[in-house]
């Protein structure tokens, strides 16, 4: 008898796994895909970084070193090489994954597990036999898949989702992105910078919809600049491979209803996800979700049968493998009778364009929604040295803190390595940290970290360097 039974070994599953062993439980983990490691590790988060990072040497190389001193010359794209690299960057993680499972006591079974009542759970096997484990508990961490659009069919040679633009045998001439969400920001990027011409159609009115409205406008602006196409505003009716195996794009402005078309290479459907939670048996036992298919949980993560859990991109709230893996670790926690709980105030959320847009907390429009009163505070990196010398000098820091309190309520960045430089801000809002705080507390110079210390300063007033 296990005292856990986790489906789905992606970080929310694999993270929960190691934590419930860790605290003592008896644990396993059940995976249908042939490696460890979930959507993220293997066609998501790290593959799009591997190729992100790939293809912004690329365009260091051609665009930049010259500025630098460095005469480069004859620079060709080696796509099947950049590709296999990609593909070592997963392997090696996901063989880590599994390491991580043996290391801490986690039996793995690899085949689709089915819940068939609330203390038992079936896996059917990859070699073809069946198994089935008794388990206390049995949490759902089965993540979500790609949506498509009706009346377009996802094939993933000429019309994708992320999974296939992450491999794509050409670099195609013309790129139509759907969604300027943050697939289609961050794989728009690559294949930009690889040379295609990439339009970005999207449906609101704004990139990036869920950031905060100035900062998504700062980054429309540079991506605009590295020649980026936007069509905002405009609703993808049909997208079709005709027979000269080219894809014929139709679509219409939202407000104007005048229809376009455009005939491409390669269409990438980057319209959001949706959870998966089919097979699972979820409607035997009558666990509840709601209209679009996520698991309803309490806030200690149960559904509606107690010891069934779920966790990550299956319940509501944002799909990103950081909350996944908190609310692993607190399912975990809660089952070892410790106060498992997440702070979702400071869930952070980044998209690795060139700048990055990293934010954490509220954005100015919702503090306005709110009525909260509230400074801001802006440093700008073209005043900051480091980001000279680095020759990365667009985006902003902005710090959002409370008008009575100054404690720090949003942060949002768009910068070089604002990916890494939230992590100051998500700290300091778990701590409560006003934007005094960060004002007074040493940031080594020169680094780009200064931004950050400046727009604290500035929230009321006092920022030195510019
Ligand atoms: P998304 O929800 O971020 O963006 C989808 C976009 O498509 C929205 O802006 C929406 O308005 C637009 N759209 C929908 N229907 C349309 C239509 N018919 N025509 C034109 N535009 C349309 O979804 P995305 O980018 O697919 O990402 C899925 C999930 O994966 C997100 O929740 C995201 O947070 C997560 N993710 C996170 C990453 C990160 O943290 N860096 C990286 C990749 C994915």
């Amino acid at each position: 008898m296990f005292d856990l039974v986790v489906i789905g070994a992606g970080p929310g599953g694999y993270t929960s796994a190691i934590r419930a062993s860790q605290l003592g439980l008896k644990v396993a983990i059940i995976e249908k895909r042939k490696t460890l490691g979930g959507t993220c590790l293997n066609i998501g988060c790290i593959p799009s970084k591997a190729l992100l990072d790939s293809s912004e040497h690329y365009i260091q190389a051609q665009e930049e070193f010259e500025d630098h001193g460095l005469t480069v010359s004859g620079i060709k794209i080696n796509l099947d090489r950049m590709m296999g690299r990609k593909d070592k960057v997963v392997s090696d993680l996901t063989s880590g994954v599994a390491y991580l499972m043996k290391k801490n006591k986690v039996e793995t079974f690899y085949g689709f597990g089915k819940i068939k009542n609330a203390n038992t759970v079936e896996v059917r096997l990859d070699s073809g036999e069946t198994t089935s484990l008794e388990t206390k508990n049995i949490l759902l961490a089965t993540g979500s898949a790609a949506n498509t659009l009706p009346g377009i069919e996802i094939d993933e040679q000429n019309i994708v989702s992320s999974t296939g633009a992450l491999s794509l045998p050409v670099i195609p001439e013309h790129l139509v992105v759907i969604g300027a969400g943050v697939i289609g920001l961050e794989l728009g990027s690559v294949w930009k910078r690889l040379g295609s011409k990439v339009t970005v159609i999207e449906y609101g009115s704004k990139i990036a919809a869920s950031s905060d409205t100035a900062t998504s406008k700062l980054l429309q602006r540079s991506l605009t600049k590295q020649g980026m196409e936007f069509v905002l505003e405009a609703k993808v009716n049909s997208a079709q491979v005709n027979k000269n195996n080219k894809v014929e794009v139709e679509y219409e402005g939202v407000k104007t209803g005048e229809k376009q078309k455009l005939v491409v290479d390669t269409v990438l459907v980057a319209t959001g996800r949706r959870p998966y939670s089919e097979g699972l048996g979820l409607e035997d036992l009558g666990i509840e979700k709601n209209k679009a298919g996520f698991v309803m949980v309490n806030s200690h993560y149960q559904t509606t049968v107690p010891n069934i859990y779920a966790i990550g991109d299956l319940i509501p709230g944002p799909m990103l493998a950081h909350k996944a893996e908190e609310e692993g670790v607190a399912v975990a926690e809660t089952l070892a009778g410790l106060p498992g709980h997440v702070n979702y105030m400071t869930v952070p959320s980044v998209i690795y364009t060139w700048p990055e847009l990293a934010s954490v907390g509220y954005t100015e429009e919702e503090l306005k929604d709110k009525k909260i009163a509230y400074n801001a505070g802006k440093f700008p990196f073209t005043a900051n040295g480091r980001a000279k010398s680095l020759g990365c000098t667009d985006g902003q820091v902005k710090i959002l803190a409370d008008k009575e309190t100054d404690q720090i309520l949003g942060v949002h960045i768009l910068g070089p390595r604002a990916s890494d430089m939230i992590a100051e801000a998500v700290v300091a809002m778990e701590f409560g940290a006003s934007a005094e705080d960060i004002a007074r507390s040493f940031h080594a110079h020169p680094t780009l970290s200064e931004v950050m210390r400046e727009a604290a300063l500035d929230v009321n007033k006092a920022a030195r360097q510019f």
